[in-house]
């Protein structure tokens, strides 16, 4: 069944059209992959589903509009994301971390406050740990963790809100091969077990050794869009990466 329908949206920053007519659905435990070069419109599509920016077109969620909804309407509904450049609290735990509202914006938090501190349950908490490997890590503090760890971190706070989607933008970056591996079982893992995962990155090895599906965005349109074995052969993918090495699975996370 699907799960996340996404219909013909839209993004201008004034004149520039960073998002056109972009169409994409997730199923039910699905990890859908969403890649393009820097500035294809990547997290702009992520901010325009969330509703952190004013976009055309329309947004279903388990076949609830959540066009007409603000952003934390959205994410009560079961749409969590994590962003781009997220921070952990270094001086609070593991399991702290995941108790605090972080990756939200202040206006975000505040509004929190004015209608009642959503924290999660401590079942939630732990199961999130669980299912990211971060059991042993719960008293651990922030600053003790590799960058591995610390992404791990950042994708089990997003679902320990119990999200039915998360959209994860590049949570691999920064990471090496063997960090990006863990990630990447774990995320596959999390998908599994029934939280479907949009994910933004860059390292073509991760995206399509996990993804079930994979759409392709360059100047802000779709220009591919299928299964992995597929999209890695499309013509036109090859042609906006500039080289065929950039969309092999073998590639490193330098050619990225
Ligand atoms: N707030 C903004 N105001 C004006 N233009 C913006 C704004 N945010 C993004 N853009 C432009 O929109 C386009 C898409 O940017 P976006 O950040 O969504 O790309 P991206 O695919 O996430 O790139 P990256 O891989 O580098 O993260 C770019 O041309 C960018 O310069
Ligand atoms: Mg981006």
């Amino acid at each position: 069944m699907t799960l996340f329908s996404v219909q013909s949206v839209g993004v201008s920053y004034g004149g520039v059209h960073a998002l056109s007519d972009v169409t994409l659905q997730v199923e039910e435990g699905q990890l859908v992959g969403l890649i393009g070069p820097n500035g294809a419109g990547k997290t702009t599509f992520v901010d325009a589903v969330s509703g952190l920016v004013n976009a055309r077109g329309r947004v279903e969620l388990d076949g609830q509009d959540l066009t007409p909804l603000p952003p934390h309407a959205r994410a009560r509904r079961g749409l969590a994301r994590t962003f781009q450049s997220s921070e952990l609290f270094e001086d609070l735990t593991v399991a702290e971390n995941l108790q605090v509202t972080a990756e939200r914006p202040p206006w975000w938090t505040a509004l929190g406050e004015t209608f009642g501190r959503r924290t999660p349950p401590a079942s939630a908490v732990s199961d999130s740990l669980a299912a990211l490997g971060l059991h042993d890590l719960a008293d651990s503090s922030a600053h003790e963790l590799s960058q591995g760890q610390r992404k791990l971190v950042g994708v089990a706070r997003a679902l320990a809100a119990r999200p039915r989607l998360i959209c994860l933008d590049e949570p691999a970056a920064g990471l090496d091969t063997t960090e990006s591996s863990e990630l990447g079982l774990r995320l596959r893992a999390v998908a599994d077990a029934g939280t479907a995962l949009l994910l933004i990155d860059h390292d073509m090895g991760l995206v399509m050794g996990i993804c079930d599906h994979v759409v392709v965005l360059e100047f802000g349109k779709v220009i591919a869009s299928g299964p992995p074995a597929q999209v890695r052969n499309d013509p036109a993918v090859i042609t906006a990466y500039l080289g065929a090495s950039a969309v092999q699975p073998s590639s490193t996370p330098e050619t990225s």
